[in-house]
């Protein structure tokens, strides 16, 4: 399976990801969560990544191109993919074509206006990068792993709203861009975690 997940930020791309990932044990690659190992870990990219993802910019095509055409090469690539975050333009689109081009691109549909709310209540395991929401959850630990639950830096009011623009100008034509490819599919990310779950399994196993 290769597979791409389209979304806004905050269409619950990362919360459906890891139930998939459960389910077909297909590989998950986040750009975003590279990026913040990098930025934890202090390494050049992580450091140039910073400067875009605290202004709620995308990272340069080239940058972020780059480490996924790396990441694609290993191993537990050889059956396939699940990105999340990539791609986000048409640039980057057009460049994972060339590399290895998805069989099925699942759109996550979301109205924009009520992704302020899920973003800035967002709270992420900084050890295994489960999503929480503090409407349901109000500890500090992970109940996955343990780890320490924390807040984004970009989940604030203002880069919120940032990214939500750069998805609009940028992200959003690739809705276009795979219709017309004939490979997407779309899914209402309105509805409750788990039955958004459901309508990705039944477009999944129709595939089979
Ligand atoms: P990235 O980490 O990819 O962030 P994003 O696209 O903004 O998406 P999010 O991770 O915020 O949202 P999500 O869809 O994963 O939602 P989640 O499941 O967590 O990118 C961050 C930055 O890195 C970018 O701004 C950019 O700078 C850089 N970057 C990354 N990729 C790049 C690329 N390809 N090119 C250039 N730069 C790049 O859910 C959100 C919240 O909602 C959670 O609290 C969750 O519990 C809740 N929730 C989820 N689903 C539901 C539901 N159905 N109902 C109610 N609540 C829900
Ligand atoms: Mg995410
Ligand atoms: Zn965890």
């Amino acid at each position: 399976m290769k597979l791409v997940l389209l979304g806004a930020p905050g269409a619950g791309k990362g919360t459906q990801a890891t139930k998939i990932a459960e389910k077909y044990g297909v590989t998950h690659i986040s750009t975003g969560d590279i990026f913040r190992k990098n930025l934890k870990e202090g390494t050049p990219v992580g450091l140039k990544a910073k400067a875009y993802i605290d202004k709620g910019q995308l990272v340069p095509d080239e940058v972020t191109c780059e480490i996924v055409a790396e990441r694609l090469k290993e191993a537990d690539c050889k059956t396939g993919y699940m990105l999340d975050g990539f791609p986000r333009n048409v640039m980057q689109a057009e460049a994972l074509d060339k590399m290895s081009a998805p069989d099925l691109v699942l759109n996550i549909a979301v109205d924009l206006d009520k992704l302020m709310a899920r973003l800035t209540g967002r709270r992420v395991c900084s050890a295994c990068g489960e999503s929480y929401h503090v409407s349901t959850f109000s500890g500090n630990k992970c109940t996955k792993c343990g780890g320490d639950v924390i807040q984004r830096a970009d989940d604030n009011e203002e880069t919120v709203g940032k990214r939500l623009k750069v998805y609009t100008d940028q992200t959003q034509p690739l809705i276009d861009y795979y219709k017309a490819q004939g490979k997407l599919a779309e899914v209402d990310g309105m509805k409750a975690i788990d039955d958004v779950f459901a309508e990705i399994v039944t477009v999944l196993d129709a595939l089979a």
